[in-house]
């Protein structure tokens, strides 16, 4: 017998997810960017954060770094620890969706089958997949952490897009080719694509 077996969920005596939604003039989609260490994934996240509060929509970022240094302060970037950091996220944006929050994840998340995990946690239906495509050369040169130098240099060891890989995804809602571009037109560019899957249905 697991521990498990002693758990027992209320989710039928919870309000729903509906309730939630309706109380927030919206419904809620768990916005899942990925891309390399420093393509303007945060960037855009917050840019992207702060217009849908302008347009009225109640919406959360989920950011690498700061889940790094809180609830996943124990993993590093193995790709099993890689796959740990994006399965818990993915429970926590699961909640959020629940909660009726328009949820921002922004997370290098290397590898299709790691996106997959994430969309099968959070639902297929819910899981918005955005590519931010910036090449790796532009990354290396804007190189805002100074990280890729130190990958370079073998200070940081399995760093993705050097000697860890990264999987651009096969088939995303949207990609969102950053070189050439302000940040304000790569939002625009998501808000366009968002706006129809978050507004209420009229009725
Ligand atoms: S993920 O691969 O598990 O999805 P996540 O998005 O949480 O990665 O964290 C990526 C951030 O961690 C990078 O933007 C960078 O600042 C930092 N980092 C530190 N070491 C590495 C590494 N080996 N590979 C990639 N990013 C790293």
């Amino acid at each position: 017998m697991t521990e498990s077996t002693h758990i027992h969920p209320i989710h039928d005596r919870m309000l729903s997810r509906s309730d939630r939604e309706s109380a927030l003039g919206q419904r809620s989609k768990v916005l899942w960017l990925t891309g390399l260490s420093g393509s303007g994934k945060s960037t855009i996240a917050i840019a992207l954060e702060r217009r849908l509060f302008q347009e009225s929509f109640f919406a959360q970022i989920l950011d690498g770094d700061n889940i790094r240094s809180g609830i996943n302060s124990n993993l590093g970037f193995s790709l099993e620890d890689r796959k740990e950091n994006i399965r818990r996220i993915a429970e926590v944006a699961r909640l959020y969706l629940q909660s009726g929050v328009i949820t921002l994840c922004s997370f290098i998340s290397p590898t299709v089958a790691i996106r997959k995990m994430a969309a099968d946690i959070i639902g297929v239906e819910d899981f918005v997949e955005m590519y931010v495509d910036t090449p790796l050369h532009i990354c290396e040169k804007r190189d805002v952490k100074g990280l890729y130098k130190k990958a370079r240099a073998g200070e940081i060891k399995g760093f993705t897009g050097i000697d860890s890989p990264y999987e651009a995804p096969v088939d995303p809602a949207l990609t969102i080719k950053t070189e050439g571009k302000t940040i304000d037109e790569s939002v625009e560019e998501i808000l366009n694509h968002i706006i129809p899957l978050i507004r209420p249905e009229s009725n």
